[in-house]
Formats: C-alpha cells, sequence, structure tokens
C-alpha cells in the first residue's frame, strides 16, 4: 500500500512534468495525422496504433479499481463508469471509424502516449480503489483495525465515529481520538452527500457537456471524409463557427469536469495534461487551417473562442 502522502507527491511531480513540457509541445507538432511527417522512425497502422496507445487506461483503471476497496462504493462506481465510456469509445470504437485507413502513426508517438496512459491510468485507477472511500469504507476498516476508533475491536464502533466526520471529499479525520495515523493518512472520503455537492454538480455537468461536445465534432471530422475524400476539408458544424478545435475543447472541457467531480489530485493532473496536450495542438491545427485554406473563416479561434 502506498502512503497518501507519497502517492500525492507523486501525482503534483506528474502535473509539474505536464507544465514544464508545455514550452516544447508549444514548438513542436505532435508528428501524427495532418502533422506527420518523415524522421520520427518506424510506424505502424494509425488505428492499431490508437487502439495499442489509449487500451492502458481502460485496463489499469479497471484492475485497480475492483481489485482495490472501493467497488462496494456507489459514488466511486460513477466515476469509474464515466472513465469506462470515455476509453471504451476511444478503444474499441473511435479509432475503427476514422477514415485513416493506409495512414501510419510512429511508434515513438505510440510509446509516448502509451507511457503516459499508464502513469495516468495508474494514478487515477489506484486513487479509485485504494485511496478514496467513505465513512463506510471507514467503517469496514475499523472492525478489521485494533482501536482504530479509540475503542476495542468492537462491531460497528466505527460507524457510530463514522457519522460525526466533517463532510469534505478527502478530508483528514481529526475528530477521531486515536485513530490510526497511516490508515487516516492513507483513505480520502466521499460522502453520500457529495452527489447534492456543488463540486460533484458542477463537474458531472461539466464532464458530460464536454464528452458531447467533444463526440459531435469528432463525428463531424470523420463524416467529412464520405464517399472517396481522403483528404482535409474545411469543417462547418456549428460548433466550429468559432473554434478549428472543437473536439480537443470538449476534452479538455471533459476531463476538467472529472477533477471537480472527483476533486482529487489525479484527476487534476489528467486535466492539466490534457490541456498540456491539446491546446498546443490544437494552435498547430489552427495555424496549419489557415496555411492550407486561403478561403479560412477569419473570425475562428484555435480552441477558446474569442481568446485563443
Ligand atoms: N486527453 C488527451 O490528452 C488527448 C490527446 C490526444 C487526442 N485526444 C483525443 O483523441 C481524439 C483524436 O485526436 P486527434 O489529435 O487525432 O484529432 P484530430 O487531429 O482533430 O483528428 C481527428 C480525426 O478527424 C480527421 N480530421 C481532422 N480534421 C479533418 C479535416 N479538416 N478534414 C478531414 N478529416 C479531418 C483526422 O484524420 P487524420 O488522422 O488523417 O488527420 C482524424 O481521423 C480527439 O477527440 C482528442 O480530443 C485526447
Amino acid at each position: 500500500m502506498i502512503l497518501k502522502e507519497h502517492f500525492n507527491s507523486l501525482a503534483l511531480a506528474w502535473i509539474v512534468l505536464a507544465i514544464v513540457l508545455l514550452p516544447l509541445l508549444l514548438k513542436v507538432r505532435a508528428p501524427y495525422g495532418r502533422h506527420a511527417s518523415a524522421g520520427w522512425g518506424p510506424s505502424i497502422d494509425n488505428r492499431l496504433g490508437w487502439f495499442i496507445m489509449e487500451l492502458p487506461s481502460l485496463v489499469l483503471i479497471t484492475a485497480l479499481f475492483l481489485s482495490g476497496n472501493n467497488w462496494e462504493l456507489n459514488i466511486i462506481w460513477i466515476f469509474f463508469l464515466l472513465w469506462f465510456i470515455h476509453y471504451f469509445n476511444r478503444i474499441f470504437i473511435y479509432p475503427f471509424r476514422t477514415r485513416t485507413k493506409g495512414k501510419k502513426i510512429p511508434l515513438l508517438v505510440v510509446f509516448l502516449a502509451m507511457f503516459f496512459n499508464l502513469v495516468n491510468g495508474f494514478l487515477n485507477g489506484y486513487w479509485l480503489g485504494y485511496m478514496a472511500g467513505s465513512p463506510t469504507s471507514l467503517a469496514r476498516i475499523s472492525r478489521s483495525v485494533p482501536c482504530f476508533v479509540g475503542q476495542s475491536t468492537e462491531q460497528g464502533a466505527g460507524v457510530a465515529a463514522a457519522a460525526d466526520l466533517p463532510q469534505i471529499a478527502g478530508a483528514d479525520l481529526p475528530q477521531i481520538a486515536g485513530a490510526d495515523l497511516q490508515i487516516r493518512a492513507i483513505f480520502g472520503y466521499y460522502y453520500d452527500t457529495w452527489l447534492t455537492d456543488p463540486r460533484f454538480i458542477i463537474g458531472i455537468s461539466l464532464f458530460i457537456l464536454g464528452f458531447v461536445i467533444n463526440q459531435v465534432s469528432d463525428n463531424h471530422l470523420i463524416h467529412l471524409r464520405n464517399g472517396k475524400k481522403s483528404g482535409y476539408s474545411i469543417p462547418h458544424h456549428p460548433l466550429f463557427s468559432y473554434i478549428s478545435c472543437p473536439n480537443f475543447a470538449g476534452e479538455i472541457i471533459e476531463w476538467t469536469g472529472f477533477a471537480i467531480m472527483t476533486w482529487c489530485l489525479p484527476a487534476l493532473s489528467f486535466a492539466v495534461w490534457t490541456a498540456v496536450n491539446l491546446i498546443p495542438r490544437a494552435l498547430h491545427h489552427h495555424r496549419w487551417y489557415g496555411e492550407q485554406f486561403p478561403n479560412y473563416p477569419a473570425k475562428r479561434k484555435a480552441v477558446i473562442p474569442f481568446i485563443l
């Protein structure tokens, strides 16, 4: 079991790494899709690459969540299922719907993305499976840890104490005199009232909004190659009225929502990484559209309407 302090340090270091890499990502165009170019080493089929590089996110979160302590908590099932739906689509449906037959993706991109998904899947899966919790899980633990709530190992002792806990997710538990410090440090807490907490409501609303924007705009891009078309054309769906990359904006909104609704460092790190990955890619796409299409709509920005 990893101590919560160590786990949080790892998540913080992961966030710092994303921020440190931002200038590099602003400079170097990720060499896949329209920015593919020679000189990035061997490459593999684009759809297979997407499947392989995204797979760890789903495998790790599922394995860690189901092997952990929290699979009986409804609230964490909600977090897990949202993640699962997103990645099920990204791995098993999205790549095979794209009109990229015959296109290649460099193995380097696949390996780097896999590494990102391994760390990201581990951090979020470990949080959901082992770090997050609720008063119920606290009570369950207390029954197996002697003197956990300053009493003997009597059944139910933890339930009474847990009922008095502050209603803050991830809060420490100062009221529990004599609680085992290590156990206290390990578990974050989601209370039954978390479902009506503004963070949950705002977060899940943003997640759903972002998911829909991402899906609708990816769908539009895929359909731009209807028929026998294989090149690029200007997207004209209303979501593209103000920005060139609403699919990326949707993805950023989605994971920002997830970070707000789960209120934990691993999800925050994913939101930061998503922005650090996709804002530079949106800027590169936007510039590319301007270079390729002289009639490209001038009022469009890259990823944030009227701003960026
Ligand atoms: N969370 C993260 O960190 C992260 C990172 C990367 C991607 N993603 C998500 O993964 C998805 C795909 O990313 P991506 O970078 O491949 O997106 P993209 O560059 O916008 O491409 C999406 C798909 O549409 C095609 N396409 C794009 N613009 C087109 C146009 N003007 N005309 C015709 N076809 C066009 C692309 O073909 P080509 O491949 O031939 O260009 C590709 O198949 C997005 O939903 C994105 O949000 C998430």
